[in-house]
């Protein structure tokens, strides 16, 4: 698997850096090539020459003591495959998270834009750190894989969480990565996310609960596997792929279109409201002294994801000429079902036409909505349903990529 693989590896400056040297035998044995960038700091604990005849490669430093000058971070960046950031002390935690780029690593860190695993190592109480547990979770929101340090007898003398994971973790994430890279390499991907804001006056509006991590899940595990994604959402997200920020489901309609041409998949994981407000005032409605009761009138909002399903289906009896130069993308729907899921999603996938339709129970308290995890059935328009046992929205992200394209 990671045979001519390119793995670019950050040390930084603490004790677990003379791990690193048995981890860079691990990939070289497995055929990967290797690069080195480590802090100054890490120069105390490992030395550059043998990291430099381990990974028979240049280590790099400093990004301001390169003989004739390229942008060394940016060359890095560009030539991994993976970025594994081995140990990873507070400190560079900090910076990474933070957009600080101060040395060579974490500018290359703040330029890489493929997948990233960091195994963090420290003192047991700088673990523990408020600030710390803060960058780490911004980290990992942002699509960055932490590997979480482990309970044990420190190097400093403490027993507790802290010291760095199991080097066959970090061999087996890796590699994780780099088969699931393969997949969605060369696509484009587009994936809405939350619910939609409908608007009744300028200080209120229709919503429902949706998180939006279902869609964010799924946005990022595209992404680690390759996909050029676009994440259309309603909630906030910052993220190393595109964005695009909307609030209605007519702004989504829109917004979804506009990538529709050369999309090979699109996945509505979005919650849409089906009906908004006929009028939406532009100031705020006052409170009537008059009466205790009063009336908003609904209109349905479009059906995105049937009015895409419907353009495919035009598309595809269009004359082969034309649809040479259209893509025909894979349509992916959700399906939010309180009672008779698999009835209901049979019914629904036929009316909608998609080719994939991902159901899931919202009665249920442990899974769903705003729940890190979630188990779901997959549909195809074909007939077939797989069942997916609960699992993180993560694992069942990419449960449903390799069920579309495995
Ligand atoms: N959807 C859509 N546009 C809408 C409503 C839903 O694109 N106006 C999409 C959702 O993103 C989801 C799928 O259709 O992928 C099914 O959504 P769901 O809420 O389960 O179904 P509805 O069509 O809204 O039907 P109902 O609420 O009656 O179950």
């Amino acid at each position: 698997m990671l045979n001519n693989k390119n793995i670019l590896i950050g040390i930084t400056g603490g004790i677990a850096a003379y791990k690193v040297c048995e981890l860079i035998r691990m990939y070289k044995r497995a055929g990967a090539n290797v690069r080195v960038v480590c802090t100054e700091n890490a120069l105390n604990f490992v030395t550059k020459l043998t990291l430099q005849n381990l990974s028979q490669n240049e280590v790099g430093v400093d990004e301001f003591q390169v003989e004739n000058y390229k942008p060394e971070h940016i060359s890095y960046a560009d030539e991994a495959d993976i970025m594994i950031i081995v140990p990873a002390t507070a400190n560079t935690i900090g910076k990474i998270a933070n957009g600080i780029c101060d040395n060579l690593l974490t500018s290359v860190a703040c330029a890489f834009r493929k997948p990233m695993v960091i195994c963090p190592a420290m003192n047991c109480g700088m673990w523990n750190n408020h600030f710390v547990q803060e960058n780490i979770s911004k980290l990992r929101d942002s699509g960055i894989h932490i590997i979480e340090p482990e309970e044990g007898f420190l190097a400093c003398g403490y027993n507790g969480k802290g010291r760095l994971c199991d080097l066959q973790k970090i061999f087996d994430k890796t590699e994780e990565l780099l088969s699931q890279q393969q997949i969605l390499s060369g696509k484009k991907v587009v994936i809405t996310a939350g619910g939609t804001i409908e608007p009744i006056d300028t200080v209120r509006y229709i919503s429902n609960y949706s998180s939006g991590k279902m869609g964010i899940a799924l946005a990022d595990t595209a992404y680690n596997m390759g996909a050029e994604v676009i994440l259309i959402t309603t909630v906030d997200a910052e993220k190393p792929y595109g964005v695009l920020k909307v609030k209605s489901a007519v702004d989504m309609q829109q917004a979804v279109e506009n990538e529709y041409d050369d999309a090979d998949c699109i996945i509505m994981a979005a919650a849409v409201a089906d009906y908004r407000a006929k009028n939406q005032a532009d100031y705020k409605i006052k409170k009537s002294d008059d009466t205790d009761c009063i009336s908003i009138e609904l209109v349905k909002n479009p059906d995105i994801l049937k009015s895409l399903c419907q353009k495919k289906a035009k598309v595809s009896t269009l004359s082969a000429s034309t649809v040479d130069t259209v893509k025909s993308p894979v349509i992916v729907g959700f399906c939010a079902e309180s009672e008779n899921l698999l009835a209901n999603a049979k019914e629904k996938i036929s009316k909608k036409g998609c080719d994939f339709l991902i159901a899931n129970d919202i009665s249920r308290k442990d899974i769903g909505f705003s729940s890190d995890y979630n188990e779901v059935s997959i549909l195809t328009r074909g007939g077939d349903v797989k069942h997916i046992e609960k699992a993180s929205k993560t694992d069942i992200a990419r449960q449903i990529f390799e069920a579309i394209y495995g």
